[in-house]
């Protein structure tokens, strides 16, 4: 019994740490039948939003760079593939999906509600912050028009605006020393 004890305490030490309690962050929005549906939540700290589909759908377009996706093999099931590019919706549509993906997220990163990795909420009330989350915006819409026009040059060019709108606010808010200066 003691044993079991300690592992429960560890579990919602951890729990604490990663993930945030779900908060409600948004005015529910009425039914036509005039009852109100659940409002938009917050899951995910701002380090597992940006894990979760910023990191792979870059990584989708940043391997268009070297790769012509239309040459990228159909996984053994492309249903079940785990690499967008060898899926079902694979190839240039991957990376079309991608890009938008990208302009996706970036409206989870206006959110209110959520918190960065060390507690500290995401600074969306800072002037800087919506500049950055536009500039997410433009690079995925960037990336999305060269997906369709299935050019390397473009994709270049995309992943160049990718890379910049990553880093500009990186600099800003993550490259810290001591994780705690994180979002601030
Ligand atoms: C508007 C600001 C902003 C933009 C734009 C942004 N990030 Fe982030 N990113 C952050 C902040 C702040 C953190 C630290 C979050 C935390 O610790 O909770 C972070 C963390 C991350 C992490 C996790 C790092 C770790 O500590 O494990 C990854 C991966 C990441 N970003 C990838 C990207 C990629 C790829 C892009 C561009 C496609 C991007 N981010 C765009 C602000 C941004």
């Amino acid at each position: 019994m003691r044993s079991r004890t300690i592992v429960f305490v560890t579990f919602a030490f951890v729990a604490i740490g990663q993930a945030q309690t779900p908060a409600r962050s948004a005015a529910p929005v009425p039914t036509k039948s005039g009852a109100a549906a659940p409002a938009p939540r917050v899951y995910a700290n701002l380090a597992q939003l940006m894990r979760g589909i910023l990191f792979p759908a870059s990584n989708v377009i940043f391997a268009a760079q070297g790769d012509d996706p239309d040459k990228v093999p159909p996984a053994k099931d492309p249903a079940t593939a785990t690499d967008p590019l060898a899926s079902s919706y694979g190839k240039w549509q991957a990376v079309e999906n991608s890009a938008l993906a990208m302009s996706e997220a970036a409206n989870l990163l206006m959110m209110p509600g959520r918190k960065c990795s060390n507690g500290v909420a995401v600074p969306i009330r800072n002037a800087d912050w919506p500049k950055f989350v536009q500039g997410l915006r433009d690079a995925g819409t960037t990336a999305y028009k060269a997906a369709q026009s299935k050019n390397t040059d473009n994709i270049l060019t995309a992943a160049d605006a990718i890379t910049e709108a990553c880093a500009n606010c990186h600099n800003k808010y993550r490259e810290k020393p001591n994780l705690a200066d994180r979002c601030k």
